[in-house]
């Protein structure tokens, strides 16, 4: 193996998006440059990036000038061309692999994939495309046989924050969304899991092999999209064990090289099922920037580079909001109002449009303990709202009796 990418080296980043943007500012703190490729104009980490390349991903002379500038290439989002990945890696290293991506772009190879881990799964049935809302009627009836009911039916690629995704009730009619997806599309669907809370494990893993987990986070969704993560998560010491060693063993399973996040489903009964992996930094290993010793963007800096990895052990309990588009509705955010919460750390991704369910954020703080960092958090975007409402929302009025809101 080659030695280490020492700092003065230009890292690539496939993807614009705030995972990279945050990477970016990672990278370029260790003295690193840093390159940014995305196709979307306007994409926060080409902003971030010293080099920024704004071309569809397929174009030739984007290629050429991406990788000839850069010594090592990385990902801040996986739903890019495969092809596009297979060249990369014929120029510089990919970290991840093509191959590692590629097992998590698609939700029926990657089931599979975990399956052959031995990674326990909901139960699930892939399903082809079914070309009519007809037959997509008879492939659902046959495989709500297995999964049983309620389900969920999920497109099987390019899904994120719950799109492509229809909940299949316990009883009654098949949804017609339900329908049209799966005669579009290809499809898997999985028995709707009785949660007791979702987990996910920050994990890297650098060239040799070696791994380290950050602490399990505990993450609470709102329609489908997270909304409030804490960390470490308040469960069991004997849970959080179980989770930090599936992930573990699933990311050294599926062969990444870099950083790899492991979301996971608690069920009442107490099993721990994976639900999806993500071979990136993660929307909840967000906190770690201020509970831990290294983040998840200086330790995947560190992961693909192949130095020494970080110590991701937790300093102190955090929490960590994520603002979403729709808490524009009533104009700009009171930014200062929330940045006067004490102790809470805002970071705006500098995305131009606010969009409802588009990620433009988040808040973070670090406490004594996960409930005192909850509360913050989520005072601290209470407090956001406020200044929103005219004056009844002035101070000193009732606050808002839904802090989530
Ligand atoms: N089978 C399921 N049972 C219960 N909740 C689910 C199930 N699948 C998804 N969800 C909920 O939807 C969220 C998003 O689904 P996920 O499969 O992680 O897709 P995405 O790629 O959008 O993150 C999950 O974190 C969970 O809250
Ligand atoms: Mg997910």
């Amino acid at each position: 193996m080659t030695g280490p990418i020492l700092p003065g080296a230009t890292l690539g980043v496939l993807g614009g998006g705030q995972l990279g943007r945050m990477f970016a500012a990672a990278a370029r703190r260790l003295g690193y440059r840093v390159a940014v490729w995305s196709d979307a104009p306007d994409a926060p980490a080409l902003a971030a990036a010293d080099l920024a390349t704004n071309a569809p991903y397929d174009d030739a002379a984007a290629f050429e000038a991406f990788t000839g500038a850069i010594d090592v290439c990385t990902v801040e989002f996986e739903n890019l061309p495969a092809d596009l990945l297979r060249a990369i890696e014929g120029r510089v290293p990919l970290r991840p692999s093509s191959q590692a991506i590629a097992a998590t772009q698609h939700r029926g190879r990657e089931k599979r994939a975990l399956a052959e881990l031995g990674a326990p799964l909901a139960p699930w049935r892939p399903l082809a495309a079914a070309g009519t809302p007809h037959a997509a009627a008879a492939a659902l009836e046959a495989a709500t046989a297995a999964t049983g009911r309620p389900a969920v039916l999920k497109t099987a690629g390019f899904g994120y924050d719950g799109k492509g995704q229809v909940t299949i009730p316990a009883t009654g009619r098949w949804p017609g969304a339900a329908l049209a997806l799966l005669a579009a599309e290809p499809c898997v669907l999985e028995a709707f899991v009785d949660l007791e809370l979702e987990l996910s494990v920050v994990v890297a893993r650098a060239p040799g092999g070696e791994t380290r987990a950050f602490p399990v986070a505990e993450n609470h969704h709102a329609r489908h999209v997270l909304d409030l993560t804490v960390m470490p998560g308040r469960v069991a010491v004997d849970v959080a064990e179980r989770a930090e060693a599936l992930a573990r063993r699933v990311v050294t399973g599926l062969g990444v090289v870099g950083l790899a996040c492991v979301e996971l489903f608690l069920t009442r009964a107490g099993d721990l099922w994976v639900n999806e992996v993500a071979p990136r930094p993660h929307n909840s290993g967000h906190v770690t920037i201020e509970a831990c010793r290294v983040d998840q963007f200086e330790q995947q800096v560190r992961a693909v580079c192949g130095l020494p990895l970080g110590d991701p052990a937790a300093v102190r309990p955090g929490a960590m909001a994520n603002l979403l588009g729709d808490l524009w509705d009533g104009g700009e955010p009171d930014w200062a109002a929330a940045l006067a919460v004490g102790g809470a750390r805002l970071h705006l991704y500098g995305k131009a449009q606010a969009r409802p369910g588009r990620k433009m954020g988040h808040l973070s703080a670090v406490a004594d303990d996960a409930d005192a960092a909850a509360a913050l958090v989520l005072r601290a975007r209470a407090a956001l709202a406020r200044g929103g409402e005219g004056p009844a929302g002035a101070a000193g009025a009732t606050p808002n009796p839904d802090p989530r809101a």
